[in-house]
Formats: C-alpha cells, structure tokens, sequence
C-alpha cells in the first residue's frame, strides 16, 4: 500500500504577520528535544506498520530550512530505513534567506529531489508590507541558485492585495525561470494573526480580477493550474499535495500533523511542550481521532476531489466507494447544474469555471 509522508519543522526566525501555520520562533533547546521526539515518533510508527510503499516525504512548516543537513539527514535515514519507492518526490520548503549555493547542494546530495522557496514577490514594498526577512534581490538569487542544483523547483507567490502592477511584475518575473511549479495564494487574513489584529482587509473585486489574471498569465507559459492555488508545467504536479486532494493515506509527524490512515482521520497535539513531553515519555502525541464511516469517507473524498481542476471522475469514485455519487447527492448537484457552479463534463463532475472557484468554500458547503 502507498503511503505520503508529511514532517513538521515548527520553527521560524520571525514569526510573519499573516501566517497562522503553527511555528514558533526559532529556539535551539527546544528545536533539539523537538528533533528527538520527531524521529521517536517516525520510527514507533514504521516498527509497527512497515509494509507501506513511501510515495512522497514532504518537509513543511514552519521553516524547515533552519534545520541543518546532518539533522535533515537523521530525520530521512530514520524514514528511509523502510520502503521507498524509487521515484519518490522528497520536498523541503525553502525560506530564501537559507537558499544559499552550499545548503542547496547539501539538500541534493542528501536525496532531496524538489524545492518549494517561500518567494512570495519579487517586490521590495509588497515584501516589506509581508514584512518578510528577504528582499527582491534575495528571491532572484534564491530561484538562481536553486536551479542551477535542482530540476523540480517550485515557488510560493501570495497575492490579492497590492496594486495590479505589482502582481504583473511578480509574474513577469517568475516566467523568466524554468519552474515546474507555482503556488499562488490569495493573502487571507486569518484570526490570531498581526493583520487579522491591525483588521487588514482585501477588496473582492480586485482578488477575483488579479485571480483570473494569474490563471490566463500562466496558462500562457503552459503553467497550468491543477488546484484553487496550484499551478504546474505537465507532468510536475506535486504528488504529494495530489496524494491529499485524491484522499490517499498519509502520515504526518510532528507538531499538529494530522493523517489519514485505512479510514481513520488523526491529528497531533499543537503544544509544543506536550508533543516532545508525550513522545519522550512513549505516549501517543495524538489529540482527536476519528473513524470515517463510509458516509463521511464519501462526502469528504467528494469536497476534496472537487477543489482540483480535473475534478471527480463518476465512474471511478463509484466504484472506488462502491457508490453512486450522482444518487448521493441528487438534489445537491441538480442545484449547483443550475446555478452554473458545478458542470459534468465527460463523465467528470468539476467547478464549472475559473471565477467559480474563488467561492468554492461556499459550494463544497452544500456537499459536507
Ligand atoms: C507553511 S508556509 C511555509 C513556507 C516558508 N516558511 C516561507 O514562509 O517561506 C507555506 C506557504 O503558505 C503561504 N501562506 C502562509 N500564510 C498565508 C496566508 N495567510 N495567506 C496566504 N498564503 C499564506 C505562503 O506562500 C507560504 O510560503
Ligand atoms: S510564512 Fe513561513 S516563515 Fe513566515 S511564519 Fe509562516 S511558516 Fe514561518
């Protein structure tokens, strides 16, 4: 059985003032006894299930760039112990100021094959506004270095609330590198945040007119869009996130990670005391557990499905779920037909244009 490994680094340099990714300022001692507890976590878990297939290893956060090779390298020999597919996409997330010649070629040599660098803009005053630690010099020479050593490289672009220049010239930008993959977020504000504290707010009008922009613009440089915020040349969609969006199993370890595994919805404690604590001690770091019935595992595999472009193939979902999604959700799907939010193309149920997307939250809704 196939299985997608997510790893959690919760540390930051400085915490960003829009983000709401549970990650903590970077601190030494804590980062070791995290690191202890990590890899007890990974290992307790494959001594008892060693029969899966890694298909993908995936290092988000928080900043996992601030972790150095030799503790990247204890983490994935920790992993590698078990089986791994040959073709398996490892990723790290790359914050800029780490994209340095010498940690990108330690990264490569350790066996990672794709780089996501946190860019967010090639714009000095939308960085400051962001109040990154990078500056646009620094994001050109983090994409320059980075694919010089890789040839899987991704960037994160966030948007919605500068002027239409400034994305122009973001994208402008981002085309003139060979990237396989760009994600593209729309800036939300969310709650517990600085912005959502200073009631920073986004103007509609000009998020769907900068959304729709971005998707043609791409589209241009066969970057096609794949997912809401995902963008890929052919071929490079990330595997790891698509494992998520076709409601594969995966594992997360670490700080809040959650998983998905034979049916069972798990997600880890978000206090950093209590994870290395619990781990350390040899007890579970897991905080809520669910088993999905067949209901909720069909309703939930069909809202996910739906948030990529491709959408959901009827006749392979039913005979997946041994269903009939179209008698599940009769009244459901003839209402959003007749809205025009929702269209069956070719035997495909899919968000029925570009602009749909942007209130797809609001369609899925009437599927949970
Ligand atoms: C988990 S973060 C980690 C990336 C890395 N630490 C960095 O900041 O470069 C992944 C991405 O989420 C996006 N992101 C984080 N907070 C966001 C927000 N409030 N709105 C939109 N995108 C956000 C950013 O583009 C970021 O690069
Ligand atoms: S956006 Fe990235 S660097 Fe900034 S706080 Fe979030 S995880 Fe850390």
């Amino acid at each position: 059985m196939n299985l997608y490994v997510y790893i959690h680094i919760p540390f930051c340099y400085k915490k960003c003032p829009y983000c709401s990714f549970i990650s903590y300022e970077k601190s030494i001692s804590t980062k070791h006894l995290y690191l202890k507890a990590l890899v007890k976590e990974i290992e307790s878990f494959f001594l008892k299930n060693n029969s899966y297939k890694i298909e993908t290893i995936y290092f988000g956060g928080g900043t996992p760039s601030l972790l150095k090779p030799e503790e990247l390298v204890l983490i994935l020999n920790t992993i590698k112990k078990y089986h791994i597919s040959k073709a398996c996409e490892i990723t790290i997330e790359v914050n800029p100021n780490n994209a340095t010649k010498n940690y990108l070629q330690k990264l490569k040599e350790i066996g990672f094959t794709r780089i996501s660098l946190g860019i967010q803009s090639f714009n000095n005053q939308k960085l400051q506004f962001l109040q990154r630690l990078h500056n646009a010099q620094e994001s050109f020479r983090a994409i320059e270095n980075t694919i010089e050593l890789f040839n899987n490289v991704s960037i994160d672009l966030i948007y919605g609330f500068e002027n239409f220049n400034i994305l122009q010239e973001d994208l402008n930008n981002a085309v003139l590198f060979p990237l396989k993959h760009i994600s593209a977020y729309i800036l939300s504000i969310e709650k517990g945040t600085l912005f959502y504290k200073q009631k920073v707010y986004l103007q509609e009008e000009n998020v769907e007119k900068q959304f729709l922009y971005l998707i043609k613009f791409l589209k241009k440089h066969n970057i096609n869009q794949y997912e809401i915020s995902n963008f890929a040349k052919k071929g490079f969609e990330s595997k790891h996130n698509q494992a998520y969006w076709q409601n594969y199993d995966y594992i997360g370890f670490g700080l809040s990670a959650s998983s998905h595994i034979n049916s069972v919805r798990y997600k880890n404690t978000d206090n950093l005391d209590d994870y290395i604590n619990k781990v350390l001690s040899d007890k579970s770091p897991v905080v809520y557990k669910e088993r999905l019935n067949i209901d909720k595992q069909i309703k939930e595999a069909f809202v996910i499905g739906l948030r990529t472009i491709k959408g959901i193939n009827i006749n392979n979902f039913n005979q997946r779920y041994n269903c009939n999604i179209e008698e599940i959700f009769k009244k459901e799907l003839s209402k959003h037909y007749e809205l025009k939010t929702l269209k069956k193309v070719r035997g495909s149920i899919k968000i029925a244009n570009p602009k749909k997307l942007l209130i797809s939250n609001y369609i899925l809704s009437d599927f949970i």
